[in-house]
């Protein structure tokens, strides 16, 4: 058996994790406001229209915030089309995903969602087409209390309370030359600043986002958070990070090492915003919203074959197999480990459109692989961080080079007497032993050990085959010594090791 090597001990804390970490994004696009989130008519539809199978399934997933309108979306996107009587709201082309928008669902209809499905709103503002004027208008609408023209317009809309929402996303990936009203970063930075200043003027509660990088890989990254935080270091308190990852050459190892890119990722952002922060001799420390991350590759071609025009058509219904989950489960370790830093994370996204969470409309629901992870991970992944020290022998790959066969990461719940390790065995072939140094956790002992793991690394869960993959518990897989703990890790699989605290 390959061997590997990893410590559990109090001072090897990384910081508390912000629970919104394990947050996610719906955006009018496809099928996940329509046919997703809201579809009248269907059998498990309340009275508002909002599906039930799918509340159930996003409630088991524990999801403290959700991202929302979008994304490209955002954009192009009226805000004031999607409130008020549903009869008098236009039908309009969405320029972002070429579709239809019947802006049946809207702002007011959200925050109902999301108080039904147990999460918090976070509400992205069009810098696109709009700027100021149209933020701060929404603001007010959603988070004053009442006696001016916008949020005496959420009450007659039936919201007597403000919807209180607290985090704000300044625009969404305004340096891609696919985002509609597309900036440079110094036209952004600028916008951002003053649509930051006013927003709070109107509400000094919220928190902001400001646009970092779509993706490591822009050629104006890292120039580009170093100009928006010229303008808005002040007056935000995340900057954003997006990124995708695909096994387009059918490569599985190297798909597998992808996360090593979201780890420097991450710490070559921070280093920017340190950079900002000495330049300016400013006290705060930015924060990091990674507020789209996942697996994105499967529907790209499927995609191009759409017609234009359609009302939620079918678009990035990315059908997840083993390995896709493997890669989320190693995002999700990165994210853990670099918790003092990320603040935000969301799922990109939710249901049916690259989620997590696929239905058939007017049919069933299945859950992806990717739900497993993520949900272990909202679970039994709330408290203090620990840095586990692994050392796991490595495999070449040529662009990360030498690639640790063991990702993991520990979470100590002091709350709930729980110690839990986040752990993938990107091995292959063999059982990997992670022998695991208990120090100061003498008391622990293995409760559970949850694998997702398959024979075939390509399966996938269907409509007609809702369970072909799920993870499962393991027996004989843990030896238990005087502070040491061997863990077998089967070849490529996604672990959940939860030791209880008790004595
Ligand atoms: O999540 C899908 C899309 O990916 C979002 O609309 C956009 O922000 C990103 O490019």
């Amino acid at each position: 058996m390959n061997n590997a090597r990893a410590v559990l001990a109090r001072e090897l804390a990384i910081d508390a994790i912000d629970d919104r970490l394990y947050g996610s994004f719906i955006e009018h696009l496809g099928r996940a406001v329509y046919g997703g989130l809201y579809e009248p008519g269907h059998p498990t539809a309340d009275g508002q229209g909002f599906r039930g199978d799918v509340l159930d399934h996003v409630r088991a997933l524990n999801t403290p915030i959700v991202r929302y309108p979008g994304g490209n979306f955002v954009s192009g996107y009226r805000w004031e089309d999607g409130v008020g009587p549903l009869e008098a709201r236009p039908r309009r082309l969405d320029l972002a995903w070429k579709s239809l928008e019947p802006n049946a669902f809207g702002t007011d209809e959200f925050v109902r969602w999301c108080r039904k499905a147990g999460t918090e709103p976070m509400m992205a503002i069009n810098l696109g087409t709009r700027g100021v004027d149209a933020a701060r208008s929404l603001v007010e609408y959603c988070n004053h209390p009442s006696g001016t023209q916008y949020s005496d317009w959420r009450v007659e809309n039936g919201c007597a309370e403000p919807h209180n929402i607290k985090v704000w996303c300044l625009g969404n990936e305004m340096d891609g030359d696919w985002q509609i009203g597309h900036k440079t970063a110094l036209e952004y930075g600028r916008l951002a600043e003053e649509a930051a200043k006013v927003m709070r003027w109107v509400d000094p509660t919220i928190e902001l986002v400001a646009c970092g990088s779509s993706s490591r890989t822009m050629s104006t990254f890292p120039q580009w958070e170093a100009t928006v935080l010229e303008h808005t270091y002040a007056h935000v308190d995340y900057i954003s990070l997006h990124t995708y990852y695909g096994n387009r050459d059918g490569n599985t190892a190297h798909f597998l090492a992808q996360s090593i890119g979201m780890d420097a990722f991450i710490e070559e952002v921070v280093a920017t915003c340190d950079f900002i922060r000495a330049k300016k001799r400013h006290k705060k420390r930015m924060m990091l919203s990674f507020d789209e991350w996942n697996v994105w590759f499967h529907s790209n071609q499927a995609d191009r074959q759409q017609q234009p025009w359609q009302e939620a058509p079918p678009l990035l219904e990315d059908l997840y197999t083993v390995e896709d989950a493997l890669v989320v489960g190693c995002m999700l370790i990165s994210l853990i480990k670099h918790c003092d830093r990320v603040r935000i994370g969301c799922l990109a996204q939710l249901v049916n459109v690259i989620a997590p969470i696929f239905t058939a409309t007017g049919g069933g629901i299945v859950k992806q692989t990717t739900y497993f992870p993520f949900m272990h991970a909202s679970r039994y992944g709330r408290g203090t961080a620990l840095d586990m020290k692994v050392d796991s022998s490595s495999y070449e790959d040529p662009v990360f080079d030498a690639v640790p066969y063991v990702e993991a990461v520990g979470v100590l719940s002091e709350d709930r007497g729980e110690l839990t390790v986040f752990a993938v065995n990107r091995n292959l072939e063999e059982v990997v032993g992670l022998d695991v140094d208990l120090r100061d956790f003498s008391t622990a002992r293995v409760v559970e050990h949850i694998a997702l793991t398959h024979s075939d690394l390509k399966a996938v869960n269907t409509l007609e085959q809702p369970d072909r993959v799920a993870p499962s518990a393991l027996d004989d897989s843990v030896e238990e010594h005087e502070c040491k703990t061997r863990i077998a890790l089967p070849p490529a699989s996604w672990n959940v090791v939860r030791f209880s605290l008790e004595a």
